[in-house]
């Protein structure tokens, strides 16, 4: 007799900059999981999070879905009318298995994580601590920090200390001097983010960066190679060959990543072996000292001239488009698309899952 194939709630959208991208993620991990083998193993229903945080059940999902954009008003007819989550739509409380596929704040760091911990249903991908570490810059540099990891010279910056400039300036351009690249904390996609070449350029860069977050990063500026490198698993980790992104603008900001042909892919990137293997290690101590599971996407600037390699940032839940790095670095390294979203499937399952809570495994 086959099993009863387990019932997958997918949930995409919600309140982020991201939720576009989000759309497009979730196209393709659906697609995936209703193919071949997976169209056995899963029942999967579609939940889609309107920008205000309203959930939507699989019927408005599907809508979303097939037409690749966020929702209009018009579709989502008797919404509440307070923001927010304000409960589940039908069929939610059935799930088994939560896959997020969900960019940015409200899905990447740790807020949707403890909602489905505090139902005690595995989910795909890391738990509350790993996803909210991994999303903070300022928290994600401290814990590399202390885990011993390379990255460039920083500092930690707090909106306030604007109220008083000359004194932060002062303090950075000694610790950092030029260019240096500000960032605030909680974002992603490049937004916000600015290089600075001069003190003038460095005030209106903390200023900007400070309209998106209180918490707020200045990096000293690199002339890098730009390597990332996908990761899998739980306790047990795996990464994958490594891939570059290569532009033709000064650095990868937000028109640069999301405008066709700007940008494109080397997959495997065309680095010697000895480095790929020091990226890959690194990966992985990436996550530990996060406390990622599931799956982490880990991003590198590679200084070729010195042959330093540092850490720039983690992604808990990168992105998910058939263009994406994260699925086709899997690709490339011998684990197709249905097979990857089986394993991330598995891996929510497990019993060291870090995310657990109360679901005792025994
Ligand atoms: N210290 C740095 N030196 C050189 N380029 C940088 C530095 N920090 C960021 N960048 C550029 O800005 C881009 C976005 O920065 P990143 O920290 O990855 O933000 P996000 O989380 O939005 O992707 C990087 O891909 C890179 O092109
Ligand atoms: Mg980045």
């Amino acid at each position: 007799m086959t099993p009863a194939p387990l019932h997958l709630g997918l949930v995409f959208g919600g309140v982020s900059g991201e939720h576009g991208i989000s759309i497009r993620s979730a196209n393709t991990v659906a697609a995936a999981l209703r193919r071949g083998a997976n169209a056995e193993r899963y029942r999967l229903s579609c939940f889609y999070i309107d920008r205000k945080g309203h959930w939507w059940p699989p019927t408005v999902a599907e809508a979303v879905l097939a037409k690749g954009s966020p929702a209009e008003p018009a579709d989502l007819a008797g919404a509440p009318s307070r923001p927010g989550f304000q409960g589940f739509p039908a069929g939610a409380l059935d799930v088994q298995v939560w896959v997020p596929v969900l960019h940015g704040p409200n899905g990447e760091d740790g807020t949707i994580q403890g909602l489905f911990a505090l139902m005690q249903v595995p989910f795909v991908g890391s738990g509350v601590l790993g996803s909210a570490v991994g999303m903070d810059k300022q928290a994600m540099k401290a814990a590399f920090a202390a885990a011993g990891l390379p990255q460039v010279a920083y500092a930690c910056v707090d909106a306030a200390e604007l109220q008083h400039p000359e004194p932060l300036l002062d303090r950075l351009e000694q610790q950092l001097g030029y260019p240096a690249f500000v960032k605030p904390a909680n974002l992603g996609s490049s937004v916000g983010i600015s290089k600075a070449t001069t003190r003038a350029e460095l005030l209106a860069g903390l200023i900007e960066a400070a309209r998106h977050d209180p918490r707020l990063v200045v990096e000293q500026g690199v002339t890098a190679r730009e390597l990332e490198c996908a990761v899998l698993g739980n306790r047990q980790l795996k990464a994958s060959v490594l891939g570059e992104i290569r532009f033709d603008a000064d650095w990868y900001d937000y028109t640069t990543k999301y405008s066709e042909g700007l940008s494109h892919t080397v997959i495997p990137a065309d680095v010697p072996a000895s480095l790929a293997e020091r990226a890959r290690q690194l990966a992985i101590a990436a996550c530990r000292a996060v406390g990622a599971a599931g799956l982490a996407r880990v991003d590198f600037f590679y200084e070729q001239a010195t042959d330093q390699l540092w850490l720039n940032e983690i992604n808990t839940l990168p992105g998910f488009t058939s263009q994406s790095m994260y699925p086709m670095l899997w690709e490339a390294s011998g684990l197709p698309l249905e097979e990857l979203v089986h394993e991330l499937v598995e891996l929510a399952q497990e019993s060291d899952a870090p995310h657990r809570g109360g679901v005792d495994a025994a």
